[in-house]
């Protein structure tokens, strides 16, 4: 399907060229997180602007293709958004994954529709987990500034 076709396609791209791996300093908020099925790891650091948006976000780590393909993807879609907009959609990709339904409400953002695509991890639930660690770690992130390690 078509849907597959740009899963694929974003996999392949975000993996081999990850946008946003870095660090950001200062940061506000990080953590580290760890998929306990096969020890694969993704660090998360993002700082806000005056206004709490997030200015700036990054991500390193060593993992599979669909586990630094979503945080890769996952910076894109979060650059200068609100704190409630990123749980917002950490919590609908969450909900998309698991199969738990809900939507992402793409309106013509690339970077959702390509988070929207990642989605289609759900018809490989032995997979699901690599796509869910960045968004976790972001969680952890968000619940414990800067400072506090989480696994
Ligand atoms: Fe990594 Fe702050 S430098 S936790
Ligand atoms: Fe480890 Fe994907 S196989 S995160």
């Amino acid at each position: 399907t078509e849907l597959s076709a740009l899963y694929q396609a974003v996999v392949l791209d975000h993996n081999r060229s990850p946008r946003n791996f870095r660090a950001v300093e200062p940061h506000d908020y990080s953590a580290d997180g760890k998929n306990p099925l096969c020890g694969d790891r993704v660090h998360v650091e993002l700082r806000l602007d005056g206004d709490g948006r997030i200015e700036d976000i990054g991500f390193d780590g060593e993992g599979c293709a669909i586990s630094m393909a979503t945080a890769s993807i996952m910076t894109e879609v979060l650059m200068g958004r609100t704190l409630d907009e990123a749980r917002d959609i950490s919590a609908r990709f969450q909900g998309l994954v698991s199969g738990r339904g809900g939507e992402l409400s793409v309106d013509g953002d690339s970077a959702l529709e390509k988070l929207q695509a990642l989605a289609g991890v759900r018809d490989y639930p032995m997979r699901v987990r690599c796509a869910t660690l960045a968004w976790n770690t972001l969680q952890a992130a968000l619940d414990s500034p800067d400072g506090q390690r989480t696994e």
